[in-house]
C-alpha cells in the first residue's frame, strides 16, 4: 500500500487504479468483466428507477414512466460529471476501482476513544519544552480546522456534482471519516486539557495558519455556488482546479506534512497516543488523496480538458508560500529532530509525487526527501504493551509506503 497505489495489496487484475491506463477505465467491456462488476439488471428489476434524462434533473422526474419505458443503465453511459444515467442504480459499475476504495476504507475502523492518551497528558505537562508545546498545539489548531474544510468540500461541493453512484458512495464514507478526524483532534485537545476556545480560534488570529485556511476556503467557495454549470468550460476548469487542489495539495501534501512534526515527537518517545491517532487518520488520507487524484484524472479524460499550466504554477507557488510561512511560525524556535527546512523540503518532494500521479509537470524538479524516517514512523507497529492499548495492526497489512 502506498500513496500512488493504495489498493495494491488487495488488487485483482482489474484493481490497480492509479496505474491502469485511463483508456481502460472508459472501456465498459473490460469493466464488465471485472470481479466487482455486476450484470446489467433486468428491466423488471429497475421498476423504481427513472430514466437518465429525468434523473439528471436533480432527481425530479417530469413524469412517472411506465415500466415499459425503463431501460437498464449501460455502464458505458456513466460519467464522473455531467452524466445522464440513473444516479440511484449502483451497478453495473463503470468505475469498479471506486467500489474497491469504499471496501478498503471500511477496513480502517477505529474511534479516538480506543487509544490510551494517559501518557500524552503526562508528556505534555511534564516533558515537552515550551517550543514543543507550541508545535503540538499549532499542529492541532491547523488540522482541526482543515478537516472541517475537507468534510465540507467533499460533502457539499463535490458529491452533488458526481453523476455515478459508486463515486458518491466512497465520498459519503469520506465525509464520515473527515468528521471522525475532527473528533479525534477534539479528543486530543480535551484529553490534554488545552483551552478549546483558544485553540479552535487560533486559525483566525494567527496569520501563518490563516493563510493556508484562506487558500482552501477560496477554492471551496468557488465551487460551492448553486449556479455552477459544469457544461461551461470555464466553470469546468475551475472545478477541476479545485479538485486538484483538494486532492493533490490539501490532502496529498498539507495533511501528509501536517502530521510529520508529531511523528518526530513520537520518534523520541513523546506524545505517542496522539501520534497513533494520526497514524489512523493518515490511513484514511492516503485513500482520500489517491481517490481524488484518480477522479480528477478521469474528469480530464472524459471531459477532454487539461489544467492550464499557468494556473497550476500559480497554485503550486501559493501553496508553497503558505506552507513556508506556516513552517516559519510552527518552528520559529527549533525543536530536537525536526526543522522548518526539512518540513518545506518534504513538501516540495511530496508535491512532485502528487504531480506525477496527476499526470502533470513536477512543480519542484530535483526536490529530495528530507524526512527519510517518515514512512517507517507513519506505519503502525505492534511494539506497545498489548494490555495498555489495543493492537493497531491494520487489517490489510502489507508493506506500507506513504509517499
Ligand atoms: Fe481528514
Ligand atoms: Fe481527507
Amino acid at each position: 500500500m502506498n500513496w500512488d497505489d493504495p489498493l495494491a495489496p488487495l488488487s485483482s487484475k482489474s484493481s490497480a487504479p492509479s496505474k491502469a491506463p485511463i483508456s481502460e477505465e472508459a472501456n465498459p467491456l473490460k469493466n464488465a468483466n471485472s470481479a466487482v462488476s455486476a450484470p446489467a439488471p433486468k428491466p423488471s428489476e429497475a421498476l423504481t428507477a427513472v430514466s437518465g434524462q429525468e434523473a439528471a434533473i436533480h432527481g425530479q422526474p417530469m413524469h412517472t414512466p411506465a415500466p415499459s419505458e425503463l431501460k437498464p443503465v449501460n455502464s458505458d453511459d456513466k460519467r464522473v460529471i455531467n452524466g445522464m444515467t440513473d444516479i440511484n442504480q449502483l451497478a453495473p459499475f463503470k468505475y469498479p476501482w471506486a467500489w474497491e476504495y469504499f471496501l478498503n476504507a471500511n477496513r480502517n475502523h477505529w474511534t479516538p476513544l480506543d487509544i490510551n492518551m494517559a501518557q500524552d497528558v503526562h508528556d505534555y505537562h511534564h516533558k515537552l519544552t515550551l517550543e514543543e508545546r507550541h508545535v503540538y498545539e499549532n499542529v492541532l489548531a491547523y488540522l482541526t480546522t482543515s478537516d472541517i474544510l475537507a468534510m465540507r468540500n467533499i460533502g457539499l461541493a463535490v458529491m452533488e456534482k458526481m453523476s455515478a453512484p459508486e463515486l458518491q458512495i466512497y465520498q459519503a464514507r469520506q465525509v464520515y471519516e473527515e468528521a471522525l478526524h475532527t473528533w479525534t483532534y477534539q479528543h486530543c485537545i480535551e484529553s490534554i486539557g488545552l483551552d478549546q476556545g483558544e485553540i479552535y480560534n487560533r486559525y483566525r488570529v494567527v496569520p501563518q495558519i490563516n493563510g493556508k485556511i484562506q487558500m482552501a476556503n477560496r477554492r471551496l467557495n468557488s465551487v460551492l455556488r448553486p449556479d455552477i454549470d459544469l457544461n461551461d468550460r470555464d466553470e469546468l476548469h475551475n472545478f477541476l482546479m479545485a479538485y486538484i487542489f483538494f486532492s493533490g495539495i490539501f490532502e496529498g501534501c498539507w495533511f501528509y506534512n501536517g502530521f510529520s512534526p508529531i511523528f518526530s515527537l513520537q520518534r523520541r518517545g513523546l506524545m505517542k497516543g496522539t501520534a497513533e491517532q494520526l497514524q489512523y487518520i493518515m490511513r484514511d488520507e492516503v485513500l482520500h488523496a489517491s481517490f481524488g487524484i484518480r477522479v480528477a484524472k478521469q474528469i480530464m479524460f472524459e471531459e477532454n480538458i487539461q489544467p492550464d499550466p499557468k494556473a497550476l504554477r500559480e497554485m503550486w507557488d501559493e501553496a508553497e508560500a503558505c506552507e513556508s510561512t506556516y513552517a516559519d511560525y510552527l518552528l520559529k524556535d527549533p525543536i530536537l529532530g525536526y526543522s522548518k527546512e526539512a518540513h518545506i523540503g518534504q513538501f516540495r518532494y511530496v508535491a512532485n509525487r502528487r504531480a506525477v500521479s496527476l499526470g502533470i509537470e513536477e512543480p519542484f524538479p530535483g526536490a529530495e526527501p528530507t524526512l527519510p524516517w517518515l514512512d517507517e514512523q507513519a506505519n503502525m507497529r505492534k511494539e506497545k504493551n498489548f494490555f495498555e492499548t489495543r493492537v493497531t495492526e491494520y487489517q490489510t497489512g502489507g508493506a506500507l509506503k506513504w509517499d
